[in-house]
């Protein structure tokens, strides 16, 4: 998208650490927000912002796993502002740390539900919205970085993660030739409440009796470790909100925040190119997987290019 300016931007779990900085950094862009959040109290918290600074947004209680609320909660919002453009699917959720086949089926039932689930219901309910109304659009779903390496112990929450960044790819393939971007945003870690939020909007039949693992969890840091030094290292939602405006603004099929994660990434991508055996090319069989629609190339991966550096460290 190139303009902007009065546009809409529905973004889940807006209410809230980094969904509150992509609202924050919409509304600068001169965009209308839509904080679609399951967190009454803290879409309240989070509205008067919008309200001093004079930015047109609207708090709509939703949770992104009910298909009929979501249906409704577009409905409300285009009544309000007449059309989405931009939808940002971004709550997500946690689920303890540990092992991944100490995980419960209430824990794989949670995840999945908000984290895959979520970003499916928003891609089904406004995708053919935008298209209907024909003007520029985008869609950028909230991955991880634990979308594209994984970190033992959060199995479940880098498998979610994984196949939001594959949904992200396909939908941007699905959209090309259209007037709608898509794009995965894969931040690194960002202070947030997402460890509270995740205990406290799980809901109640999805609750384990007995946890199955320790109720302890990736982001807390080690009791011995002094963190002073990284204190203003560490990106603001804010700061990763302008990154996600700028990479609807490009186009990004990728939109990444820390360079820190560039090794881990390509050490990932070079396993898998070890793991081809080294055997006969065979030029028939790639012509007749590519007219099977076997996935042996995909033009997509072509579009992104290289943004230029932001001074933030
Ligand atoms: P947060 O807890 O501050 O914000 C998430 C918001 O989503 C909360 O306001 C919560 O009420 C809402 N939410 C949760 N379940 C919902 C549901 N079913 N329906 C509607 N809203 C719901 O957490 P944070 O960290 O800002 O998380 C946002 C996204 O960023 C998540 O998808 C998370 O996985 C992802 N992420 C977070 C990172 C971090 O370090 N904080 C790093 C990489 C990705």
């Amino acid at each position: 998208m190139r303009d902007l300016a009065g546009k809409t931007a529905f973004i889940t779990g807006g209410a809230s650490g980094i969904g509150l900085g992509i609202a924050k950094a919409c509304g600068k862009a001169g965009m209308k927000v839509v904080i679609a959040d399951v967190r009454r109290s803290a879409i309240d918290e989070a509205l008067p912002y919008f309200e001093e600074n004079s930015l047109p947004a609207i708090g709509i209680e939703l949770d992104v796993t009910d298909r009929e609320a979501y249906k409704k909660a577009a409905d409300e919002a285009e009544a309000k502002f007449e059309k989405i453009h931009v939808l940002i699917n971004n709550a997500g959720v946690e689920v303890p740390f540990g092992p991944i086949w100490k995980s419960s089926f209430k824990d794989c039932d949670y995840i999945i539900g908000v984290n895959i689930y979520g970003v499916m219901n928003g891609i089904l309910t406004i995708v053919p919205r935008i298209l209907a109304h024909g003007e520029p659009g985008h869609i950028v779903s909230t991955a991880s970085m634990a979308g594209l390496s994984v970190v033992p112990g959060a199995g479940l929450y880098s498998a979610t993660k994984h196949a939001v960044i594959g949904i992200m790819e396909t939908l941007a393939s699905d959209l090309s030739g259209t007037n709608i971007g898509a794009s995965a945003f894969c931040p690194g870690p960002v202070t947030t409440n997402i460890t509270p939020s995740s205990l406290e909007v799980r809901p109640e039949q999805l609750r384990d009796e007995t946890p199955s693992q320790e109720p302890r969890t990736r982001r807390e840091p080690p009791k011995d470790v002094d963190l002073s030094p990284l204190e203003g290292f560490v990106k603001t939602p804010e700061e990763i909100g302008e990154r996600v405006v700028r990479g609807i603004l490009r186009g990004d099929l990728y939109i990444l925040t820390h360079l820190e994660f560039r090794e881990g990434v390509r050490a990932r991508s070079d396993a898998l190119m070890r793991a081809f055996p080294d055997e006969p090319y065979n030029e028939k069989r790639y012509e007749l997987m590519r007219m099977m629609n076997s996935p042996v190339y995909n033009k997509i991966f072509e579009t992104q290019t290289k943004p230029e550096a932001l001074d933030w460290n």
